[in-house]
């Protein structure tokens, strides 16, 4: 029972090895699938040893509040995979959105997002962060000149999804993180949309990444969680503080899960997005189709900046039918394999009207503004054979 763990150099490794073999540290019994160390706390054998714990002297666990070693595995591997120093891992993507935030923002600061954000990133921006005393700028992130005007001498914190939920709208994250940089603002990039296949904000010049692993990360649909990820300094000195006294911790189990998981990420990936690309094409080419918003469609008004930024169009897209909101859920009823879900980031493809569900806390003028219509579907393409799928959309299509 004296197992050593490899030391490996992941530096000198591909992206699939750091997804089957990062964060692994085994226990001494030397099992080879990562251990769930499903316990709240941790014993000590000398009082001495849990001061010094506390006070950081000693290195080691004191509670799955804190850290555990199943989270601290997962946090490991989404570190590589992200290409960034640190990661904290939480209870859900909204945790982690909520975390990134308030963790580095006062009253008297000013908070700048895109206008298009999922609803619950828009209840943050719009209902909580006013109420905290924070002034909050919304703008049209396809706007350069709406961005250079929004910076304000008191901006702490700037927040954006690209591609955002649920229009897919892009944004040029190089070109907000130099503004960001100039005007010493924290830029924090949610890429739930993209996945880490698909884009690395990083790479881009973002400070901070988020992430709800609830989606193609889990990719199946089962667990709930959330990660934020950027420099060991932001995470260890302004994040871990927030987090370990507020309590949206991950449950070990959850992050067994997803862990799993990661093994397959890439090659799952790969397929949800030929999937797509061809789904794309295929609706785009459909009379009953009006519009079709896709990262790689030549048609997508910021394919160029899909072009510059992202490494393929992901697993998501967004179409407009032909018709009122009654067509739209017509045709949506109609569909025999795909599900009718708000969820995303599945095998199962799943298929979501905006406008009543994950966008229905924003007003109706306000949604029309964003692109949100009556009439858009947002689709989260899955795994199934892609001839099925085309062929369920297809059938569905001539009910309307
Ligand atoms: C862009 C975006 N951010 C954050 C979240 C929140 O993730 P979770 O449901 O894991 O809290 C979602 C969920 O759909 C999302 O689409």
């Amino acid at each position: 029972m004296n197992y050593k763990n490899k030391n490996l150099d992941f530096s000198k490794l591909k992206e699939q090895t750091k997804l089957v073999r990062g964060g692994l540290a085994r226990s001494n019994f030397g099992e080879t699938s990562e251990a769930i160390f499903l316990n709240s706390g941790f014993a000590y054998n000398s009082a001495e040893t849990a001061q010094s714990r506390f006070n950081g002297e000693a290195p080691g666990y004191v509670y799955s509040r804190y850290l555990n070693p199943t989270l601290k595995m997962l946090e490991d591997k989404l570190s590589l995979l992200e290409g960034c120093e640190s990661a904290c891992v939480m209870a859900s993507g909204m945790a982690a959105v909520f975390a990134s935030i308030m963790c580095q923002i006062k009253a008297g600061d000013h908070f700048i997002a895109s206008r298009v954000l999922f609803g619950s990133c828009f209840h943050i921006a719009t209902k909580i962060l006013p109420n905290y005393g924070i002034e909050v700028t919304l703008v049209d992130g396809t706007s350069q000149e709406e961005w250079q005007n929004a910076f304000k001498p008191n901006t702490k914190v700037v927040f954006i999804e690209t591609p955002a939920n649920p229009n897919l709208e892009i944004l040029d994250i190089e070109f907000v993180a130099n503004l960001c940089k100039k005007h010493n603002a924290s830029l924090i990039v949610d890429n739930i949309f993209a996945s880490p296949f698909s884009q690395k904000p990083f790479e881009l010049g973002a400070d901070i990444v988020v992430y709800s692993t609830t989606k193609h990360i889990d990719g199946q649909g089962r667990t709930l969680g959330g990660c934020v990820l950027g420099k060991e300094e932001f995470i260890k000195e302004i994040l871990l503080p927030f987090h370990r006294h507020t309590g949206p911790a991950l449950s070990p189990f959850n992050a067994w899960i997803i862990l799993k998981s990661l093994e397959t990420f890439n090659l799952r990936m790969k397929q949800h997005c030929q999937n797509a690309e061809k789904i794309a094409n295929f609706l785009e080419s459909h009379p009953k189709v009006k519009k079709v918003l896709y990262p790689t469609l030549k048609s997508h008004p910021q394919f160029a900046i899909a072009q510059k930024q992202m490494k393929n169009g992901g697993a998501m897209l967004a179409f407009e039918i032909n018709g009122d909101k009654n067509d739209t859920f017509k045709f949506m009823n109609n569909l025999q394999i795909i599900d009718i879900s708000n969820n995303l980031g599945d095998a199962k493809s799943l298929i979501t009207h905006p406008a009543t569900t994950t966008h229905s806390n924003i007003e109706p003028n306000e949604q029309l503004k964003i692109g949100i219509t009556p009439a858009m579907c947002r689709l989260s393409v899955g795994l199934e054979d892609v001839d099925d799928l085309i062929n369920d959309l297809s059938q569905a299509l001539t009910k309307i």
